[in-house]
């Protein structure tokens, strides 16, 4: 008997992208460049990106390497082709499409005191356009594009100031765009802080510091929990002024889930402690928005290696009394932890929590070139986590597989790997939601080929649909539909499996 899948009446059906791997752009209608802008891939190039210091001005300036292709600054140009992309991606009958807005856009510099109101008129046509094919919008207010100034002009978040500052930007687009989004995301995958302190913290990675201690980046430890407080307390802040101005919408936190995915190599207790550790990296982020907390575990840490952040009075209250609505996170792949010797417990995260070694048990799918080890069912073991641990409805804001694919041979991209990805996830889902989770939704990352974060991309693919673009900048950016396009639209029309 062949088993059915059926999801619940009304689950999102939809996918998702980013305004700093597709928009381009990067220098038109008055936006100022992102961190994205100078980056070829955050993997690659997240140490080193396209600034340099000028000691003459006492400023850090643009400066990117001549060799390199800066794929983001174009992107797929969706800038100016948002009309017939939506369009297609509409065509599998999506129920909701999640993209960013530009804060680099909207605010230039992120400092600037007046919204710039082309960009704002773009938003509106591309809101517009979502919403005319019956799709719900979600809207993530800052997917790895922090304005570059706000980097080089104040530290990024590791300064207060720019809690102001995305508030402006925050008052902004709720007041404009509230009456027609009703679902918002704030800072995507700030989980990534401590790993990707750049892209996702936006922590100038050009300085120099002679103690290196912190993860061999240059930054201090005390600069990365100021500036965990500074995003945790405006992620706070934020929410607080959403539901004033949108009291109807929903807003919600994004995690980086695949780095809460995480098993012990063995039943040896050390391999457990060394799980904790891992895991609570990114349960601290969800302890905080979701439960309104600091974990007691980071306070001893701060207290154990004098690095507790300044904060003031009532900011613990505000935290705790403005937790996000819902949890959105990515699932990639999962991770097993193995006790390394000489590790200690710290009792803490943040400190490695042990080597990652391959699970034997997970080997259906290709080796992956860029190392995501796929998982399925961890997927299902990871949603039964969230719903345990937070009680709140959960989002599945990114799922999907990259690709090497060839449009040259003259017929539709075959792409069987991607349509048994995502009907494994999809089978994990439905049982998850058997089981009880509160899953309204979920995205597909990168319905349409897009710039990898990571690898800084364009031959990495995610999309059911085909951007004819290169790693070496090369390519028309056609669009073609590849076959796994009629797969998902045929699960969207079953309303599953
Ligand atoms: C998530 C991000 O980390 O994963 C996306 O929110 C990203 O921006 C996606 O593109 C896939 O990762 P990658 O490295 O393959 O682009």
């Amino acid at each position: 008997q062949q088993l059915q899948y059926k999801f619940p009446e009304g689950f999102l059906w939809g996918g998702a992208i980013a305004a700093n791997q597709t928009e381009g752009a990067w220098l038109e209608d008055g936006k100022t460049p992102q961190v994205t802008d100078v980056m070829v891939g955050i993997e690659n190039d997240g140490h080193t990106p396209g600034i340099r210091y000028n000691a003459e001005t006492g400023r850090y300036e643009i400066a990117q390497d001549p060799d390199k292709v800066y794929l983001a600054n174009t992107g797929i140009d969706f800038y100016h082709r948002y009309k017939e992309d939506i369009k297609l991606i509409a065509g599998m009958g999506f129920t909701c499409f999640r993209t960013s807005i530009s804060w680099a856009r909207v605010f230039p510099g992120g400092d600037a005191m007046q919204p710039n109101e082309v960009a704002l008129k773009h938003y509106d046509d591309v809101i517009d356009t979502i919403r005319s094919y019956g799709m719900e919008p979600i809207i993530t207010i800052t997917h790895f594009d922090n304005p570059l100034n706000l980097m080089t002009k104040y530290n990024g978040w590791s300064n207060r100031v720019c809690i102001d500052f995305y508030l402006r930007y925050c008052d902004t687009i709720f007041r404009r765009y509230g009456s027609k989004v009703k679902y918002w995301l704030t800072f995507n995958e700030i989980n990534n802080l401590f790993r990707r302190p750049f892209a996702a913290a936006g922590v100038l990675p050009a300085r120099t510091d002679p103690d290196k201690k912190f993860f061999d980046q240059n930054y201090t430890e005390k600069e990365m929990h100021q500036a965990l407080h500074n995003t945790m307390l405006a992620n706070a802040l934020s929410v607080r002024l959403f539901h004033k101005l949108v009291p109807n919408g929903k807003i919600g936190c994004m995690m980086a889930g695949s780095h809460a995915a995480v098993y012990p190599a063995t039943c040896n207790p050390d391999d457990v402690l060394a799980t904790i550790d891992a895991k609570r990296e990114t349960y601290l982020f969800t302890d905080i928005m979701c439960d309104g907390y600091y974990p007691y575990w980071l306070t001893k840490l701060w207290e154990k290696r004098g690095v507790r952040p300044e904060i003031r009075d009532g900011e613990l209250e505000i935290i705790r009394d403005n937790t996000v609505d819902y949890l959105g996170f990515s699932y990639y792949f999962s991770n097993v932890c193995k006790y390394q010797e000489g590790h200690m417990y710290d009792g803490g995260a943040l400190v490695p929590g042990g080597a990652k070694t391959t699970n034997e048990y997970c080997n259906e799918f290709s080796p992956d070139p860029w190392r995501f080890r796929k998982d399925p069912k961890g997927f299902r073991v990871l949603i039964n986590e969230y719903a345990d641990r937070y009680h709140k409805p959960l989002f599945i804001a990114e799922n999907g597989i990259g690709l090497y694919e060839d449009e040259s041979k003259g017929v539709p991209i075959q792409d069987p790997e991607r349509v048994k990805y995502l009907e494994e996830h999809l089978k994990q889902l439905h049982m998850a939601i058997e089981d009880g989770a509160p899953v309204f939704g979920y995205c597909w990352w990168g319905p349409i080929d897009l710039v990898s974060s990571g690898s800084g991309e364009m031959d990495k693919r995610y999309g059911f649909i085909y951007v004819d673009y290169h790693n070496d900048g090369t390519g028309d950016l056609h669009r073609s539909i590849k076959q796994s396009y009629y797969r998902y639209k045929e699960i969207i029309a079953n309303n599953g499996l």
